[in-house]
């Protein structure tokens, strides 16, 4: 049987790459699974604290999290919905962990590496920002392959940004076993189940992949978004010059972009949706797009406000998920303790 784990920071109403490269794909993993395999989904708020957040939107962001997971077709019965932040063993395993990988490794990983490029004073190299680069930012993959290893999750569905971040994890498994359970391998390599849709980039740069915490709120389209903001918002995507439709993801970024979106949306590949529009011109692409984007965000859209006036059924659902979540780490934790002689 699987162990399949995923976590979503509640950083805002989760966007289009979110939505193609996770979500979606939950959904159908859940639809796919066998009675023996179990899912996990959590809401990991203690990984939002990396960055400012303000305290009573973060817990709004929390519960429109659980709100969308249901939204999207995530099913409590069948999976186990939960705040990363109801579950203390994620903590206590992170801490053992951080105790078997060196400072050095968590230096080269992309996004710390990416967060120590802003911090850089651009006119002098030497010069850097330490106020913005807390030990949390750090760890944050730590705390991640904790969030994992706590259900002995054997699959990890993430987009392909988090693809580092899932081979440090089984990084610090083989690390644990290594160190403490030679014979046993008590933790068993969890594999990267990358989505089959490819990155979503930003709508306005499409040199970078669409985020929650980019500046621009032009450059997404959130899961919520009326059909006139998905309207703008692809009509205003940075594309080219160049006559007709091709997918070229290098040398037409922001063309290949509005590609992969209808292709996620319509199932096709990008180069097919390409050959339809062969001849024809942006303008005929973006109300393509406009028009499968919509009919996509229409249904969650509904279902996402019908459940954001359900409070006391979220937390009903969070508190759930957290009482099966606490079962299975907790037994994880305890087993962890007697390996490292903390029992
Ligand atoms: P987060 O919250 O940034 O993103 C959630 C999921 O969305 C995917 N994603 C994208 N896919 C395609 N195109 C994009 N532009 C795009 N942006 C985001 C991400 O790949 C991810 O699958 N560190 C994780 C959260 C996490 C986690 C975990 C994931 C914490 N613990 C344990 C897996 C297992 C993150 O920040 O995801």
């Amino acid at each position: 049987p699987r162990v399949i784990f995923s976590g979503i920071q509640p950083t805002g109403i989760p966007h289009l790459g979110n939505y193609f490269g996770a979500l979606v794909n939950w959904v159908k993993l859940q639809a796919e699974a066998g009675a023996d395999d179990k899912l996990l989904f959590s809401v990991v708020g203690w990984h939002a604290l990396t960055l400012p957040q303000d305290p009573r939107k973060l817990a709004a962001a929390r519960s429109d999290m659980i709100a969308l997971l249901l939204a999207v077709g995530i099913d409590p019965k069948r999976s186990v919905i939960f705040h990363q932040d109801h579950v203390q063993a994620h903590t206590e395993l992170s801490w053992i962990l951080g105790c078997l990988i060196s400072v050095g490794r968590l230096q080269r990983m992309t996004t710390w590496k990416s967060r120590l490029a802003v911090a850089r004073n651009a006119n002098d190299e030497s010069e850097i920002d330490d106020s913005v680069l807390n030990t949390g930012l750090l760890t944050y993959p730590v705390l991640q392959a904790a969030d994992i290893l706590a259900y002995k999750s054997t699959h990890v569905p993430v987009g392909d940004d988090q693809q580092q971040h899932i081979e440090l994890a089984r990084d610090i498994a083989d690390a644990f076993n290594r160190a403490y359970s030679k014979k046993r391998r008590f933790f068993s390599l969890p594999d990267l189940m990358t989505t089959p849709s490819k990155r979503i980039l930003s709508l306005t740069d499409p040199s970078a992949k669409m985020s929650k915490s980019a500046f621009d709120p032009k450059s997404r389209i959130e899961l919520t978004h009326t059909a006139a903001e998905i309207t703008t918002r692809i009509r205003g995507a940075t594309t080219d010059s160049i006559q007709g439709i091709t997918y070229d993801p290098v040398a037409r970024p922001g063309t290949s972009n509005l590609l992969t979106i209808l292709a996620a949306c319509t199932g096709e590949s990008a180069e097919a949706c390409a050959a339809r529009f062969a001849s024809r011109d942006h303008g005929a692409l973006k109300a393509a797009v406009t028009e499968a984007v919509e009919a996509a965000l229409a249904q969650p859209r509904k279902e996402f406000t019908r459940l954001r006036a359900e409070q006391t059924y979220l937390a009903d659902v969070a508190a759930e998920g957290a009482v099966k979540a606490r079962e299975m780490a907790d037994a994880t934790l305890r087993e962890v303790r007697k390996l490292t002689g903390l029992a």
